[in-house]
């Protein structure tokens, strides 16, 4: 039998607890520490969630010799250091979206991955969503002919407490970094290619980040996607696959769907349904935990370099916003 994989969450917040109870039900999986900022919020966490070792700094984490694999759930901002941080000590890492704030930083991150032969993944759950794995396959099966437009969005109206990470611009805030990132990693999987062309306009609100925005992206064959993305405007959440013979709507929510329906000629032909089990983050443990397991440095459902690449695609998109990042060089 494979040995149990030992977690470490770096951070408290809200994804972190999420995550620390997507662990719980996998058998495979045992979290045994967690880094605070603040060793009260650390305690409080390994209390809340059973876990044994509580650190007051991220360091004394990146150190623990017993931990094989790290979670990230630090703002966007700081995904760099404190993957690197990990990395540097050895340890695998699964690094929340967006996987870092420009590609400058997500070349880097892959380069000392590679050069400390350990695994890391960008935390895309989409990826690993059994509905959207079945989809995939439609469209493999040429279910809708030649795959040629993507329409999709992910918007939200979020009321944040004063100071959230959401829109502050010094922790990389704004909807193209927090929720864009789906859209665009959905039209990188459908087109499993880089576009030739993105263009994006948003508006920047009075916290100076971008509070929605819409992107366009162009590929090599004339494929099209058609992105909005959203903190501040409510929406249905859907996602439309278009080809040549027929069409795929993904019910809302789409970035983790429970339903997808096939359409040819207007008449809906076929439906999938599959429900998410836990709360979805365990999807992506797991295949964090089968690589691992393999001896992968890399999963082949969120490839680094296509990670890469989704970070050049929203640098282009945002370059000729007025929204620049701490981590920005220029
Ligand atoms: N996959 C998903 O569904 C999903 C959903 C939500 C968020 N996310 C991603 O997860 C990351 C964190 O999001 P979140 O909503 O969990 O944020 P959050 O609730 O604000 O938590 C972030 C945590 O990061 C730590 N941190 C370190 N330096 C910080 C700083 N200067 N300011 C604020 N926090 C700092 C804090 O933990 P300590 O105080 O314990 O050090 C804080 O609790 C983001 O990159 C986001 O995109 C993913």
């Amino acid at each position: 039998m494979n040995k149990k994989i030992k977690w470490g969450i770096l951070s408290t917040g809200h994804i972190s607890n999420k995550f620390a109870k997507a662990l719980a039900i996998l058998p495979q999986a045992k979290l045994i520490a967690v880094a605070s900022r603040n060793l009260s919020k650390a305690k409080a966490f390994a209390k809340e969630h059973n876990v044994i070792k509580a650190y007051a700094s991220y360091k004394e984490l990146a150190e623990d010799h017993e931990i094989d694999v790290v979670y990230i759930g630090t703002p966007h901002s700081f995904h760099f250091d404190d993957s690197v941080l990990c990395m540097r000590n050895g340890k695998a890492v699964l690094c929340e979206k967006a996987f870092t704030i420009n590609a400058d930083e997500a070349r880097e991150m892959v380069r000392i991955a590679r050069e400390e032969n350990v695994f890391l993944m960008e935390a895309m759950i989409p990826r690993h969503i059994p509905l959207l794995k079945k989809v995939m396959q439609w469209i493999k099966d040429g279910k809708i002919g030649e795959v040629r437009m993507l329409k999709a969005s992910r918007c939200a109206r979020g009321v944040f407490a004063a100071g959230a990470r959401h829109l502050d611009p010094s922790l990389g805030g704004g909807s193209l970094l927090d929720v864009g990132v789906y859209v665009i990693s959905f039209a990188s999987q459908i087109f499993g290619k880089a576009p030739i062309e993105a263009i994006g306009l948003s508006h920047i609100g009075h916290l100076g980040s971008d509070e929605q925005g819409i992107a366009i992206l162009k590929y090599d064959k004339g494929e099209l996607a058609d992105l909005s993305f959203a903190l501040r405007t409510n929406a249905v959440d859907e996602a439309y696959i278009l080809g040549t013979e027929g069409c795929i709507k993904i019910h809302e929510v789409f970035a983790v769907p429970t339903k997808a329906s096939l359409f040819i000629d207007n008449l809906e032909v076929e439906t999938l349904e599959e429900p998410i089990i836990g709360n979805a983050l365990n999807y992506e443990a797991e295949e964090v935990m089968r690589c691992l397991q393999k001896g992968l440095k890399e999963s082949a459902l969120m490839p680094l370099d296509e990670s890469i690449e989704i970070m050049e695609v929203m640098d282009t998109i945002r370059k000729p916003w007025a929204l620049r990042y701490p981590n920005d060089k220029e």
